[in-house]
């Protein structure tokens, strides 16, 4: 049973759909803690409706940013947590947290990065115009959203989508890819070589065109 501590800041879909994977048998896992740095954040109205532990921390409070993410490693230490998800959250993760949890941080990014990094990755990509964009899973390094990548999903653009319609096709594919790597996660067959994750027992083929790898 791989213990998770996430961190949000918004409506906390992607951490619905790792706590229901988990609720579901597909993923063995438990979350341990929720994380959120914005008041009212709906990601905690889910954690309360689950019994799941959370806690807001507000970053003003602290006397750095460093200081904040030695908090949240401390908070996720305590409870034994082994894994840290970053499920919508909007603040570039510091040094104190990674050095605590190295290569153990987790990121959905909603483009196919490197491209379109930062924030509102679907809108750039709807204004960029290009004709297919998704969304990546990785780890979390210092840069913003440049860790190694785990998964990603591939989804069409077409020249009428919104930043809306655009948004809502990736989250669908974000809902099966984050569980997912949490899973490999769990199941120890990822590993990280340089900037490379591989996969144990996955060997790219034809059929990985939309999802990389395919999903079971
Ligand atoms: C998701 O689309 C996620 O990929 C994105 O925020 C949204 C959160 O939705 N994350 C980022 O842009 C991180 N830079 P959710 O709160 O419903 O999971």
């Amino acid at each position: 049973m791989l213990y998770l501590g996430v961190l949000a800041s918004g409506r906390g879909s992607n951490f619905q759909a790792i706590v229901d994977a988990i609720g579901a048998g597909s993923l063995a896992a438990a979350v341990k803690l929720l994380i959120v740095d914005v008041p009212g954040a709906f990601a905690v109205e889910r954690a309360r409706k689950h019994s799941i532990e959370f806690l807001y921390l507000d970053p003003k409070e602290s006397p750095s940013k460093d200081a904040y993410f030695a908090r949240i490693a401390e908070e996720f230490a305590g409870r034994g947590v082994e894994l840290v998800i970053l499920a919508g959250f909007m603040r570039i993760v510091r040094k104190p947290l990674i050095d605590a949890f190295p290569n153990r941080i987790m990121n959905i990014h909603p483009a196919l990065l490197p491209s379109f990094p930062g924030l509102h990755g679907q809108k750039q990509a709807a204004e960029y115009g290009v004709r297919i964009s998704g969304c990546t899973v990785h780890f979390v390094d210092e840069g913003m959203d440049t860790g190694p990548v785990i998964i990603q999903a591939a989804v069409p653009v077409s020249p009428d989508d919104t930043d809306d319609t655009l948004s809502a096709r990736i989250l669908k594919q974000e809902h099966r890819i984050f569980p997912e790597a949490i899973r490999l996660y769990a199941e120890g067959r990822l590993k990280v070589e340089g900037r490379v994750v591989r996969i144990a027992g996955y060997e790219a083929g034809e059929d990985a065109v939309l999802i990389n790898p395919p999903l079971p």
